[in-house]
């Protein structure tokens, strides 16, 4: 995070306080970023050692691609004022599992729960809770698997463990997501609109599971 930016930031959101103060706080948020930055890589690490110990064994590669995004303080504060609680260090830190994201996309739908499975039962990857909207698909049409796990970080002096968010979709759920996000996900449409572009778009999440389910028996039968 630019820190004269997030200087900025916190000043606003800590209007009143103390110049000391307010370089205190950014200086406990920039070391608890750099944590959840470190826990990212370290995820995204994995990732890249699966893919290719798989790709070695099957000559095909199962992850498209890997994006990584650090919350920004305004998506923290947004989401701790929406749940009431406050925004110390203190309470990102305890409050917060999706500060580090890391998304996954992938070439098929059984690559999604394989590369799951692996990265959980690494014996230093605690799995903290799975939430499988592929099984079960939100009401809009919305599908992705999404696991909450904990690292460990190896610092100079300590280890921390560390949560993260870790999305796997694929790439017909990504393209499905990101344009539905671009179009209504916390947006602010006329309630006609709104509702005609809601159905839609569980129309389009349908097609795009057929196409997911069409692709994977192909490849089914391509591997036999
Ligand atoms: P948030 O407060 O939004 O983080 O929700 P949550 O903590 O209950 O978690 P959930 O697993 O439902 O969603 C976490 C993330 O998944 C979101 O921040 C989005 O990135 C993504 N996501 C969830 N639902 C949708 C959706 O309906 N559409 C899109 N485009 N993305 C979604
Ligand atoms: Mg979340």
């Amino acid at each position: 995070m630019e820190s004269i930016v997030l200087k900025d930031k916190v000043a606003e959101y800590l209007m009143g306080t103390s110049q000391e103060d307010i370089k205190a706080y950014v200086s406990e948020l920039q070391t608890l970023m750099s944590y959840y930055k470190c826990a990212m890589h370290e995820i995204e690490a994995k990732f890249k050692v699966l893919n290719e110990q798989f790709s070695l064994q099957h000559e095909r590669n199962p992850i498209e691609s890997i994006k990584t995004r650090l919350k920004s303080f305004e998506s923290i504060r947004e989401k701790l004022e929406r749940k009431g609680l406050p925004l110390t260090v203190q309470s990102i830190w305890d409050n917060l599992n999706d500060v580090a994201g890391i998304r996954v996309v992938c070439s098929f739908m059984d690559d999604i729960h394989m590369l799951a499975y692996c990265l959980i039962s690494q014996d230093d990857v605690k799995l903290i809770e799975i939430k499988d909207y592929i099984k079960n698909p939100k009401p809009n049409g919305y599908r992705s698997l999404h696991i909450i796990v904990e690292v460990p970080i190896f610092l100079l002096d300590e280890t921390r463990r560390v949560r993260a968010e870790v999305q796997l979709r694929t790439i017909s759920m990504e393209s499905w997501a990101k344009l539905e996000h671009r179009m209504i996900y916390k947006k602010n449409l006329s309630e006609e609109l709104l509702s005609k572009t809601r159905d839609e778009l569980r129309e389009c999440a349908e097609i795009s599971s057929q196409l997911d389910h069409k692709m994977q028996a192909i490849r089914n039968i391509i591997e036999k």
